[in-house]
């Protein structure tokens, strides 16, 4: 199935696409299909793979149309949000068409009665927040990547980010999804209801697909009142060890279910201040924590942050700074949106960007043994990101490794050796960023044969033909 023969994008299929979508819905400039062919994985599939062509579709009709025509032409589809991705996703590995989804931006309708926001898959995630919050309601789902990512993005990515312990991932808060099947047909799954055993759980396992089994054009999202209190601590710890015993106490202990808890060490930290002006204080401290708690009721939250802020000193916390007011937050969560900002901007050469998960009881063996096992393959890292969730992001840095050898094979090796002991401890290998084309020849560390046939025949029902993002997730 993976061997499909595709047939060539011609001229003949450019006017076939115009006369769909207009002579403005379909591009095959060659620096935009260039500029249509990237996410921001680290290292770039740049100049690697480009379309023949770019479609910029306004409606489902158009979506549906582009896919059966592409089904019967055996032509490659790969659908593109933002292209924020972190591993590939969106990058059109066999060439033929990008369908950009940049145009189908509406939000639709905010339903107060059945607290649901309705939107098209190209909302900027950051507007379908303040969508809601204009009308006095809370979208929970929060990407790192929210100011500029897609809707849409997150939904075929299962976007997690900084609110999962307390909210879900993404999926967490879809109660429906239109799509477009690979050969033109239009489904519903869900809808405006929180209860649904009619058929299988279809609106999950579109989620988190990657866009490999249809193309969202509507989503139905779920709502909550806005929490109108928040509260962040910023907690430099003495030692890596103590900031990761404190998490699971913050519920067990603190009685509290945070909103996030996130995670830097010193590296990462360090980082953050050479890259910019700032000045973190106790930034020599070998971890920081930011515990954010948020609710409806401002007593009941100043004495939840008090009580996890005494948790944190009597469990060695350097220092406790408190951030309540808008302008105090934003700088806290500056620093830690600073840290993936700074790998990005930064042009120090990177081995690799990984996104692996652990099991909370197991942080602090994957983190204590990582740097031996990095070392092995000359390489160092610093660690950051979700930590309630047991999500590590590590960024492997070369060390001691000469300017002419080439990282791209040396990465492969480490990241063996990484992950199998990430499998040891009961972890998966990415928990947000998604396996994309980036980490599909690993995924076989950690799936059985019975679940990699399942997958590929879940793939074939949905799309016989491996036209829609050939290439990502299925092994
Ligand atoms: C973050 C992105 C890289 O957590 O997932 O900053
Ligand atoms: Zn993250």
């Amino acid at each position: 199935m993976t061997n499909a023969a595709y047939f060539k994008v011609t001229e003949k299929t450019i006017a076939d696409l115009i006369d769909m979508l207009g002579q403005s819905g379909v591009t095959a400039d060659r620096e935009k299909r260039a500029a249509y062919s990237i996410d921001e994985t680290i290292p770039r599939f740049e100049r690697e793979y480009v379309a023949d062509a770019v479609c910029f579709p306004e409606n489902t009709e158009q979506v549906s149309m582009v896919m059966k025509y592409a089904n019967e032409h055996l032509i490659p589809v790969t659908p593109r949000g933002a292209g924020t991705g972190l591993s590939g996703g969106a990058v059109p590995s066999r060439g033929g068409i990008v369908m950009s989804m940049e145009r189908m931006n509406a939000i639709l309708e905010i339903d107060h009665a059945n607290r649901t926001l309705t939107t098209e898959p190209g909302a900027v995630t950051a507007e379908v927040t303040k969508a809601a919050r204009e009308h006095g309601m809370f979208y929970a789902g929060d990407p790192c990547s929210g100011d500029i990512s897609f809707i849409g993005g997150n939904v075929a990515e299962n976007a997690g980010g900084n609110k999962v312990i307390k909210y879900g991932a993404t999926g967490a808060h879809v109660l429906g999804l239109e799509a477009v099947l690979p050969d033109g047909s239009v489904v519903m799954f869900g809808g405006k209801r929180r209860k649904d055993v009619t058929s299988y759980d279809f609106i999950h396992l579109i989620v988190g697909s990657e866009g490999t089994l249809g193309i969202v054009t509507k989503i139905i999202l779920n709502l909550i009142p806005y929490p109108k209190c928040v509260t962040d601590l910023l907690v430099p710890m003495p030692s890596v060890e103590a900031a990761v015993k404190l998490v699971p106490l913050i519920t067990t202990e603190g009685g509290v279910i945070p909103s996030s808890v996130e995670f830097m060490d010193r590296k990462s930290i360090r980082n953050v201040e050479d890259y910019t002006s700032l000045r973190i204080p106790h930034s020599d401290a070998a971890a920081f924590l930011i515990i954010q708690m948020d609710g409806m009721d401002r007593r009941q939250l100043w004495s939840d942050a008090e009580r996890i802020g005494d948790l944190c000193v009597r469990n060695g916390a350097v220092e406790v700074f408190v951030a309540e007011d808008r302008n105090a937050r934003d700088r806290v969560w500056r620093i830690r949106k600073l840290v993936a900002e700074e790998e990005w901007t930064n042009a120090m050469p990177i081995l690799s960007k990984e996104d692996i998960v652990v099991p909370v009881s197991e942080i602090s063996k994957f983190l204590d043994r990582l740097p031996e096992i990095l070392a092995r393959h000359r390489a160092i890292c610093n660690a950051y990101g979700h930590i309630a969730d047991g999500n590590i992001h590590i960024t492997v840095f070369p060390d001691g490794i000469g300017e002419d050898e080439n990282l791209h094979e040396l990465a492969h090796p480490m990241r063996r050796e990484l992950y199998a002991f990430v499998k040891e401890l009961g972890g998966t290998l990415s928990g947000e960023h998604g396996v994309g084309l980036k980490r599909k020849q690993y995924t076989d560390i950690f799936l059985n044969e019975a679940q990699i046939e399942l997958m590929k025949r879940v793939k074939a029902a949905f799309d016989p033909n491996n036209i829609l993002n050939p290439d990502k997730l299925v092994p």
